[in-house]
């Protein structure tokens, strides 16, 4: 009573910002990584753990990366190769960043756009990765109180980096599955009214392309559509461009910085690029995050913003190496696509056998699975059910389209980059196992059904008594996980990927 008392007493001590919810960990999409954290798989020492699939990390790389830093001592100023610079690099802080630092990411940022595009080194901007980007870009273009319209579903990270400490409000545009979660004008359209009619004053459209969670890419046609649409309203678009090189297969990804080319009368003014290092090149651990506007004041002020969220200079110096060392950067990406695509094919072709949809896209570290035909109800509470269900039995812990704002219950997003190739075949046998346990108490209750597909079938029956053969021991528990239960302090930033 006494402990409650004094939390109470210590949050009106605190800010509005510092005791409020806005930070987003208290939503019940944690509840899975909870599970993880307390229960992590491992193929030895806890092979019923919970195997983590709710992580966009691209993993699958990295023996190449230590290669290069094994093969390059000179890039670090702690070693005996590279300590002559440490005294120039330790005192660096200019939030101008070094030089040769924003020369290389800008050349690695037109090769990953094929070259199609060049790009200004004055005009990049760093931040604390694509999270510390995003919010550099809306303190510049919104006052507290205007909107940015945000296509659905979207990274729900950005609830967090866009709204929270600048007081900037996302509306929602809702895009269906019935043309694959396509952008339309008519939704741009729509969600622009709601804005206003709820007296909220439009800023800006911002677009992740590739997308997370969807994977899938913006065709050209539909990059022109929403560039005329920013200029007719005169609002600004943000792109989020963190996984333009993580596309494989025949999956095509188009920058925006090509599509202004063709469009002779877009005010540049209005368009800003947010990129980052941590999913190309798998270094979400290293925060290299970056602004790069075409409007001279936002870049002029943003990288005074910048003083908040510099990217260390020894990290630049062993990037600014990195990046510039092209044939390894070029062999990286080449095997990264590659890597990308076996991995996928693994996983999609493990859920085609099971008669399991996703939706078709090649982008990204994740697929956009169909679960809908499970769902009991076509409602949300429906899908928390059947998740906590695949978190706490089947042990994976995908993330629900609930927490992406997906308007329509039943999708999942699962991660597939961030595990070895053992780890992924354990959690498609648990997956087989779950299905041909649906299958087979359908069978049991052998009621006649009027359905067409056995997925359809399967929704019927996966609360009840379901038991899994992989040492599933603990009965699931409702409340047990709960938002509000004690558990361990979860990886605030991990959480959000
Ligand atoms: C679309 C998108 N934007 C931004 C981020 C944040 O990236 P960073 O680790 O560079 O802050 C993520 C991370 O998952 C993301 O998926």
């Amino acid at each position: 009573m006494v402990a409650f008392e004094r939390g109470k007493q210590d949050l009106n001590l605190l800010s509005k910002m510092a005791s409020g919810e806005g930070h987003g960990e208290n939503s019940s999409y944690f509840d899975g990584w909870k599970a993880y954290e307390e229960n992590p798989f491992h193929p030895i020492d806890r092979p019923d753990g919970v195997i983590q699939m709710g992580l966009a990390e691209n993993q699958l790389c990295g023996d190449l990366m230590r290669k290069w830093v094994l093969e390059h001592p000179e890039a670090s100023i702690c070693t005996s190769e590279g300590v002559d610079q440490f005294g120039n690099f330790a005192i660096f802080q200019d939030y101008h960043g070094l030089p040769e630092f924003r020369q290389a990411v800008a050349r690695f940022m037109e090769k990953t756009r094929d070259n199609k595009v060049k790009f200004d080194p004055d005009r990049i901007v760093m931040s604390g990765g694509a999270t510390g980007a995003h919010e550099t870009v809306a303190f510049c273009l919104a006052n507290p109180g205007d909107g940015f319209l945000v296509p659905t579903p979207y990274y729900p990270g950005f609830d967090r980096d866009l709204r929270w400490r600048t007081g900037v409000n996302l509306v929602p545009v809702t895009c269906h599955s019935s043309n694959g979660f396509k952008i339309t004008v008519e939704a741009l359209e729509a969600a622009y009214q709601t804005a206003r009619e709820s007296n909220i004053p439009v800023k800006g459209l911002l677009i992740t392309n590739p997308s997370n969670p969807l994977g899938t890419t913006l065709d050209r046609e539909c990059l022109i559509s929403l560039v005329n649409f920013i200029n007719d309203k005169g609002i600004h678009l943000i792109a989020d461009e963190i996984y333009s090189a993580t596309t494989f297969g025949h999956s095509e990804f188009i920058s925006v910085a090509e599509v202004l080319e063709e469009i002779p009368n877009c005010n540049r003014d209005l368009i800003h690029i947010v990129y980052s290092l941590s999913k190309d090149m798998g270094l979400p651990g290293f925060r290299v995050g970056i602004v790069y506007s075409y409007n001279n004041r936002v870049v002029n002020i943003a990288r005074k913003m910048s003083s908040f969220g510099l990217v260390s200079s020894q990290t630049q110096h062993l990037i600014a190496k990195m990046l510039s060392d092209e044939d390894f950067v070029d062999e990286f990406i080449r095997e990264s696509k590659l890597r990308l695509a076996a991995r996928h094919a693994e996983l999609t072709t493990g859920l085609d056998s099971l008669g399991i949809g996703w939706l078709k896209a090649k982008a990204g570290l994740f697929l956009w699975m169909d679960l809908r035909n499970l769902l009991k109800t076509a409602t949300f509470d429906s899908e928390t059910e059947l998740w906590r269900v695949i978190v706490h039995k089947v042990k994976l812990n995908v993330s629900p389209g609930g927490s992406f704002h997906c308007h329509e219950p039943g999708w999942f997003r699962v991660c597939f980059a961030n595990m070895d190739h053992k780890t992924m075949e354990t959690a498609l046998e648990r997956i087989r196992v779950f299905t041909r346990q649906l299958e087979e108490e359908s069978l049991d209750q052998a009621k006649p059904m009027v359905t067409t597909t056995m997925m359809a079938k399967k929704k019927k029956c996966w609360q009840s008594s379901l038991r899994l053969s992989f040492n599933d021991t603990r009965r699931f528990e409702e409340g047990f996980f709960s938002p509000h239960s004690p558990v361990p302090p979860s990886p605030l930033v991990r959480a959000q990927t």
